[in-house]
């Protein structure tokens, strides 16, 4: 399956056979290829005070990904030179969550003294820089690569040595309100608790998110006092210090809906709605049906095939994947594999390394975990399957339970079930064990023993009671009642 390509619902690559909106953005933003170097800062040590949360408020997830690394994936087109996180809430669990990507520098803010001592903290890692400086907070977590790829065009294409990404709101309560001259050159930010009434009406606000030329930062922070109604250095200070220097600053009115700050749950609540939307509207542009697509949740590193339908009430998470064909309904699917064709669910859980072959079905009532079906099989209802390799077109009857793990030793242990076998309804198979190719169980049986190809096997513990006419010639198994499962 293809990967897709954004950040954002327009820049969808819509072709090949899947679609993964959340994915990694390949897309490669030439507008840093022959220009100045980029290097890229992202504030992420506040408190998050607002969260009221013993967990740093940067690693709060929004569909299971941190929202510092939808951030630093929303950048990680741009191939800066350099990317630091400046950390100091919750430093070490930070560090921890993000320390497996590449290329990734920290800077530690030992005092949360404000936005512009975090950013002179984060210029620390980047004392033998020049060049652009993308400064970016680890609460906007909606900022999509070609955002930011547009505003780092328009600050390179303008003489300004700051360009700040804005947007104009409705309701602009609680951001930053942008100040301009008549010209349209921006003269000052001004906080929420700063403004006076006429600063308050203005609905152009500030997200927090510029582009500075880095040597005219470093002079410009040294200026920067912490007189103002929150006691902090603002980073928005910057602004009126260039300003009044006669340096150039502009605005950039971006998408407002992926601008958003994120400072408490009931932001991230939205925002997370948001992000759901726009992976939904993504997959069904590149041809996948959603059945209700409010209800269905899908991550953003999961790959779906065209013509998949997916039901109402979904929620397919990590690193999952559905073939072309396939109908999911009801069900919860966290990294498993789903072939082409396939039926899952009503009411099935697919939970980690569940890899269903093509054309085969999991139906009601389904756990299966750690555990392949051949092309063709099936597990219509009520049943456990852990740790099994099951073959091809098996059949798997209601209530089997796949006994995988001994409470005594705490040893799981592997089922097999080979091509063509059925299960009769309610087989309690006691793994290790395995059952043979073309072979049957009778209903309420307990397989204790590995049953050989082409056997029938019945009772507890399940003994072998003839040869199996599956796979022979007159291979109508009728009116066998111990053979039988339910359909
Ligand atoms: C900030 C802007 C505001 C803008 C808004 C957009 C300032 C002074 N204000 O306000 O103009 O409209 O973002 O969302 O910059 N941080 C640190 N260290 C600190 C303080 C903050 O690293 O000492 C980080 C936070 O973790 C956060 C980011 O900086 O990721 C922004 O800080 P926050 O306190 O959320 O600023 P806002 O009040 O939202
Ligand atoms: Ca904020």
């Amino acid at each position: 399956m293809a990967r897709g390509v954004t950040g954002s619902t327009r820049d969808f690559d819509s072709h090949g056979s899947g679609s993964n909106p959340g994915g990694p953005a390949m897309t490669s933003v030439r507008a840093n290829s022959t220009r100045r170097p980029l290097a890229v800062v992202v504030l992420a040590a506040g408190q998050g005070t607002r969260f009221r949360s013993a967990i740093p408020k940067v690693l709060h997830t929004l569909l299971g990904r941190p929202m510092l690394e939808w951030v630093l994936e929303a950048a990680s087109p741009l191939k800066a030179s350099k990317t630091v996180v400046v950390i100091g809430n919750g430093a070490e669990q930070v560090k921890e969550t993000l320390g497996k990507r590449d290329g990734l520098a920290f800077a530690m803010q030992k005092e949360r003294k404000g936005t512009a001592h975090a950013l002179k903290a984060g210029l620390k890692a980047l004392k033998a820089f020049d060049g652009d400086l993308l400064v970016l907070c680890g609460d906007t977590p909606l900022v999509t690569a070609a955002q930011l790829s547009k505003l780092l065009v328009a600050h390179r294409k303008s003489r300004a040595v700051c360009t700040v990404l804005s947007a104009v709101l409705d309701d602009p309560t609680g951001y930053g309100r942008v100040l301009r001259h008549p010209s349209g050159e921006v003269t000052r930010i001004v906080e929420q608790k700063d403004a006076n009434e006429t600063e308050l009406a203005l609905q152009e606000v500030n997200s927090g998110i510029y582009v500075i030329d880095v040597a005219s930062a470093r002079t410009a922070l040294r200026k920067v006092r912490a007189n103002n109604a929150q006691g902090e250095e603002y980073l928005t200070d910057v602004v009126e210090v260039f300003a009044s220097d006669g340096q150039a600053v502009r605005a950039l009115p971006g998408d407002a809906s992926c601008l958003v700050g994120v400072n408490d749950r009931w932001q991230l609540a939205q925002a997370e709605m948001d992000l759901q939307e726009r992976i939904n509207r993504a997959h069904a542009e590149a041809g996948v049906t959603l059945v209700d697509p409010t209800s269905i949740r899908i991550g953003p590193d999961v790959k779906l095939g065209i013509d998949a339908v997916i039901g109402p009430d979904v929620s397919i998470s990590g690193n999952s994947s559905v073939g072309s064909g396939s109908r999911i309904q009801r069900a919860v699917l966290i990294d498993a594999t789903v072939g082409k064709d396939c039926e899952v669910g009503p009411f099935a859980y697919l939970r980690p390394g569940a890899k269903l072959g093509n054309r085969s079905k999991v139906g009601t009532y389904v756990e299966v975990k750690g555990s392949s079906l051949g092309e063709g099989s099936k597990v219509p209802h009520l049943s456990y399957v852990g740790d099994a390799i099951i073959g091809r077109d098996v059949n798997v009857g209601a209530a089997t339970v796949t006994v995988n793990y001994d409470s005594e030793t705490k040893i799981k242990a592997q089922t097999r079930i080979k091509d063509g076998a059925k299960i009769g309804s309610d087989t309690m198979l006691i793994a290790p064990v395995t059952v043979g190719r073309n072979s049957v169980t009778g209903a309420g049986s307990v397989v204790t023993r590995d049953v050989p190809d082409g056997t029938v096997v019945v009772g507890n513990p399940a003994r072998q009671i003839r040869k199996s006419k599956i796979g022979s010639k007159k291979s109508t198994v009728r009116g066998n009642a111990k053979g039988a499962s339910s359909k």
